[in-house]
């Protein structure tokens, strides 16, 4: 049945993972795949979740099955977590959630029930974007386009976005960033966000808001505007929410498709679709994390914890982030790091061509994205020569 099967290439952000993993130079350096990097380039596991777990493992008394939603108490948490700021959504009851098996599982759900229930209705993603999202819609044969994000000096334009946003048919679907932008780290102002409710209400635009880096950007509150914002507006739309980086839970998968409706009623039966769609693909999501996150959330003591590791965690990616800067800028290279200098959050695109890509990584043992871009939390005090400067060798080959 196989026999015809062609060669196709890997995921490039998880393949590049396994590489980095296989190489054994000691020097190598990973600023590839999205993970948070403490100043020891490790991957911890938060405190607060250690604690969470032991609790949760010593009382736990079995694994029968839940619901194709998860937990009932997780999406509550994550709801009131998402809308600290904008209560009254919750009281409205104009909100609800399902859990999901990490934000890309969030995604793949809103992706499953546009397919199955609006299907002629084209999802616009942004260029460039995380480089799933082109890959989750199109897999399902939902018609896809793009907006631009930067301008040809590779800048962020607001501008050009708008203009590109301000053309889409009316009620089309939109996928934005919440903050955190991956792949450049350019978040939108509190301005620009209001501006761009604007042209989504005149055009009846449904927004799908992905929600991935809630409180690495820049803290829970400023990160979450643009999703209050527009739940605060808008009748309906969706936030793919994930637990990966800000709880630390990647392989644990835990996320969440938060869905705004009209009302209870119009949530509670978008959300009983959401459920069938997930029961007909891998039946219900896996609760480990989801009770982890759930515990944290609601203990005050654990949530003091996290909340302070959490912004521990971003105070350190925004110092290296500075020390990229002050780096180049020593190196006398800081026209390769110019997005460094503006963005937030774990990443940055890098002004360096696929070959210079390829090359840092053949010869100096230090991964990227071929799409340019880094994680930013891969430097430390103990590497940032060493980046910069063959970057910048690489670069001075040209
Ligand atoms: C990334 O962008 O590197 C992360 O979100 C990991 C992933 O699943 O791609």
């Amino acid at each position: 049945m196989f026999d015809n099967l062609e060669w196709i290439s890997p995921d490039p952000i998880l393949s590049l993972s396994e590489k980095f993993i296989e190489d054994r130079n000691p020097r190598k350096v990973d600023l590839g795949i999205g993970l948070y990097k403490n100043s020891n380039g490790i991957t911890p596991i938060m405190e607060s979740v250690k604690i969470a777990e032991k609790y949760l493992v010593s009382q736990a008394e079995d694994k029968v099955y839940k619901g194709s939603v998860g937990l009932d108490g997780y999406c509550n948490k994550i709801i009131s977590l998402l809308y600290k700021d904008a209560p009254e959504i919750i009281a409205e009851e104009r909100v609800t959630a399902a859990q999901t098996v990490g934000g890309t599982g969030a995604v793949r759900l809103a992706a499953e029930l546009i397919k199955s229930y609006s299907p002629r209705r084209i999802v616009w993603i942004c260029d460039p974007t995380w480089e799933n999202h082109r890959g989750i819609f199109s897999h399902l044969g939902v018609n896809i386009r793009s907006y631009p994000y930067l301008n040809e000096k590779g800048e962020f334009s607001f501008d050009c976005m708008i203009e590109s946003i301000s053309k889409i048919p009316f009620e089309d679907i939109l996928v934005l960033h919440g903050c955190g932008h991956n792949p450049t780290g350019y978040d939108l102002t509190n301005n620009q966000w209001m501006h761009l409710l604007e042209i989504v209400k005149e055009k009846r635009i449904f927004p799908i808001i992905d929600m991935a880096y809630h409180g690495l950007a820049d803290n829970l509150n400023k990160d979450s505007y643009g999703v209050n914002l527009f739940s605060e507006q808008l009748d309906e739309m969706f936030v793919a929410y994930s637990c990966s980086k800000n709880f630390g839970l990647y392989r644990d998968r835990v996320g969440a498709l938060v869905i705004l409706g009209k009302n209870k009623d119009h949530c509670s039966k978008i959300k009983l679709h959401a459920s069938n769609l997930a029961r007909v693909n891998y039946s219900s999501p896996p609760i480990h994390g989801a009770s982890i996150v759930n515990e944290v959330l609601s203990s005050n003591e654990l949530y003091q914890i996290w909340a302070a590791e959490l912004e521990r965690m971003t105070t350190r990616v925004k110092g290296a982030r500075k020390m990229l800067v002050r780096e180049s800028s020593e190196q006398g290279c800081s026209e390769i790091f110019l997005g460094a200098a503006r963005g937030e959050g774990l990443f940055s695109t890098i002004l360096l061509n696929l070959n210079e890509i390829r090359r840092l990584k053949e010869v100096y043992n230090i991964y990227m994205l071929e799409i340019g871009r880094i994680n930013i939390s891969g430097i430390n005090k103990n590497n940032i020569e060493y980046v910069v400067s063959a970057i910048k060798q690489v670069a001075g080959t040209r």
